[in-house]
């Protein structure tokens, strides 16, 4: 018999991902046991149920992790010791990257590889409803985009309203996070500047600049003041500091393959 090492990579109130390592490959297993919240297992196997759905749809896409399997998985005791009940387990293929948030060199044409990735998405159906998370956009080892946790994910039919609304901001955060890196990442060589034209939204009119510099510097301290010191909740996840450090532009991913 093969022996397997299990990591825990995260814990939350709906349960834990884990990484499974043997001497076949690394992949991901998320068990959705819940946590001390009443009916929070549950949700959390709705939630599977869900990514399982999504990942179905995207069978063979590349850019996403593919459902695995379970069988020789689910007997596989935990850190802690305990064995997850088969129906909380859902196994999905890893990916060998950094989340966007810790990666360090970003290629120039990321973001609009990301973007294509995610019309990919929606051309098979599927919205990813989470990606104003930064731990949920992984950068691969050449570069690449990735998309993972589809627990949100919805699958429609692909002409529907319902797809063309949440398709619209599936990309609006990825235009968003584009946005930001672009005004913090360091250009140290100015071949891989990122062109004014790898914008993937146009600059916004000075009214509504405005109206967002307002924000920032008024309500958003105070929202984030509540939301993290007194509430001590901060969407549960990392992200990157808006002091840094921030990633540095690379060579872009298109010229590498
Ligand atoms: N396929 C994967 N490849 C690499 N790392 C992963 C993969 N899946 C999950 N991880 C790591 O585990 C963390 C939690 O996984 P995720 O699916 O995002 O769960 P959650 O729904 O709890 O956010 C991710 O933020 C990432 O750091
Ligand atoms: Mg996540």
């Amino acid at each position: 018999m093969t022996s397997s090492k299990v990591e825990q990579l995260k814990r939350d109130s709906f349960g834990r991902v884990e990484l499974v390592s043997d001497c076949y490959g690394r992949w991901i297993r998320r068990v959705a046991c819940g946590g001390a919240l009443p009916m929070s297992r549950a949700i959390a196997r709705a939630l599977l149920r869900r990514e399982a759905r999504a990942l179905q749809a995207l069978d063979g896409m590349a850019g996403v992790p593919q459902l695995v399997e379970r069988a020789r998985f689910v007997a596989l005791a935990s850190p802690d010791g305990v064995v997850p009940h088969p129906d909380d387990v859902l196994v999905r293929s890893y990916v060998d990257g950094t989340p966007l948030h810790r990666c360090t060199e970003l290629p120039c044409d990321f973001f609009e590889r990301l973007a294509e990735l995610v019309r990919q998405l929606h051309a098979r159906g599927v919205a990813h409803n989470d990606l104003h998370k930064e731990q949920n956009i992984v950068v691969g080892q050449g570069g690449a985009p990735h998309l993972i946790d589809f627990q949100l994910a919805s699958v429609h039919s692909p002409d529907s309203r319902a797809l063309a609304k949440r398709a619209a901001d599936d990309l609006r955060h990825v235009a968003k996070h584009q946005r930001r890196y672009l005004r913090f990442t360091r250009v140290e060589d100015e071949r891989w500047a990122p062109a004014a034209h790898l914008r993937l939204d146009p600059p916004r009119p000075a009214r509504r600049r405005g109206a967002a510099l307002v924000w920032r510097k008024t309500a958003k301290p105070l929202y984030n003041f509540v939301t993290r010191r007194v509430l001590q909740r901060r969407d549960g996840e990392e992200r990157r500091e808006t002091r840094g450090p921030w990633p540095v532009w690379c060579e872009p991913v298109a010229r590498r393959n």
